[in-house]
């Protein structure tokens, strides 16, 4: 469902916006996932500059956000067209990305070279609007300093990224964690980043799933450390906590029970709802990292359905302090 929070911007909002991504400025916008951080996908010094604001590395594609089904067919090369219409029918507007073979026109820096290229269409109307004002695709990573928190709420964007030229404030963001990623083979798909579409709704579309526990790097994106506050991150009972509870943030999934040792603790969902979760975590690690604490302790999720992409982000946000 698209996201009802659009009369939160006003329409000479989203315009001027979208004057900014015509003259080839970088816009910040809410999606329903996370906020975006984007530019006209065919202007490559635009997209060079959210490069530069993200300090990203080049190699690390970005997604291409389109309003219209119709604007996919201007970027990539639609291989098995009924299977994709089958995907668009049942995810799109929403948290999928499909990466397909690109189109010539597709600049090499949106795709970092590579021959396929990303694209997803947001449910979020603020987005849509801005997209279709500004006449263009827009690529858009999230709107974070690479490697970092990603923003759920337009003032974490401002934190991590003050120079960028406009930010739509659209309120916090209704799904909270970044879209699913897939690839496409055959009959089947590839899962290169988990989201809150999950495999088995994936499944009802693709009937074969392929390679899903390969090792290789498949996507730039598919990095071990990634989504980390400014402080350590430890996932009780799989990382050795180092440091003082008293000085500490615990992060749990469920209600809080007996965590009067930390010196805060938040919970992300008031009854073990995944999806409740996922909508809250970034903002609740964003909190935690603004609190003071010294670092963070979480409680792991069930890793099925969407708890898997949760703990692909908590094992990122922690791997570098195993
Ligand atoms: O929900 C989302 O997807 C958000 C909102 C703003 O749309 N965007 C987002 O973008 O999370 P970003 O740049 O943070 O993550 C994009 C992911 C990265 O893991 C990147 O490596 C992967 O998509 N990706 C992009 N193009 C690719 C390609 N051609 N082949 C494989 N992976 C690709
Ligand atoms: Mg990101």
């Amino acid at each position: 469902m698209a996201n009802p929070r659009k009369h939160m911007v006003n329409n000479q909002v989203i315009s001027n916006a979208a004057k900014v991504i015509q003259k080839g400025g970088v816009v910040a916008f809410p999606t329903e996932t996370v906020y975006g951080l984007g530019a006209d996908a065919f202007n490559p010094m635009a997209v060079a500059r959210i490069f530069e604001i993200k300090e990203r590395p080049a190699f690390d594609p970005l997604i291409v956000h389109i309003a219209e089904a119709d604007g996919l067919g201007l970027l990539a090369e639609i291989e098995n067209k009924e299977l994709v219409d089958k995907l668009i029918e049942k995810f799109w507007p929403g948290p999928l990305t499909i990466v397909l073979p690109k189109k010539s026109s597709v600049p090499d820096i949106v795709t970092s070279g590579l021959s396929t290229v990303a694209v997803r269409m947001p449910d979020h109307l603020v987005a849509l609007e801005l997209i279709r004002e500004s006449g263009t695709p827009i690529a858009a990573p999230s709107a974070n300093k690479f490697g970092m928190l990603s923003p759920t709420l337009a003032s974490h964007v401002g934190k991590q990224l003050p120079h960028v030229d406009f930010i739509i404030d659209g309120g916090k963001t209704t799904v909270g964690i970044e879209s699913t990623v897939i690839t496409l083979s055959g009959n089947g798909f590839k899962l290169l980043r988990p989201g809150v579409i999950t495999v088995a709704d994936l499944e009802e579309v693709l009937p074969e799933i392929h390679n899903m526990r390969e090792n290789r790097l498949q996507s730039p994106g598919q990095l071990k450390s990634h989504y980390s506050p400014r402080i350590p991150v430890y996932i009780q009972g799989e990382s050795a906590i180092k440091g003082d509870l008293g000085n500490a943030g615990y992060l749990a999934l469920s209600p809080l029970q007996n965590t009067g040792e930390y010196q805060l603790s938040l919970s992300l969902s008031t009854g073990n709802d995944l999806r409740e979760a996922a909508v809250n975590l970034f903002s609740a690690l964003h909190q935690l990292e603004e609190s003071g604490v010294k670092f963070i302790v979480v409680e792991p999720v069930p890793e099925t359905g969407i708890g898997m992409a949760i703990m692909d982000r908590l094992r990122k946000a922690a791997y570098q302090y195993k």
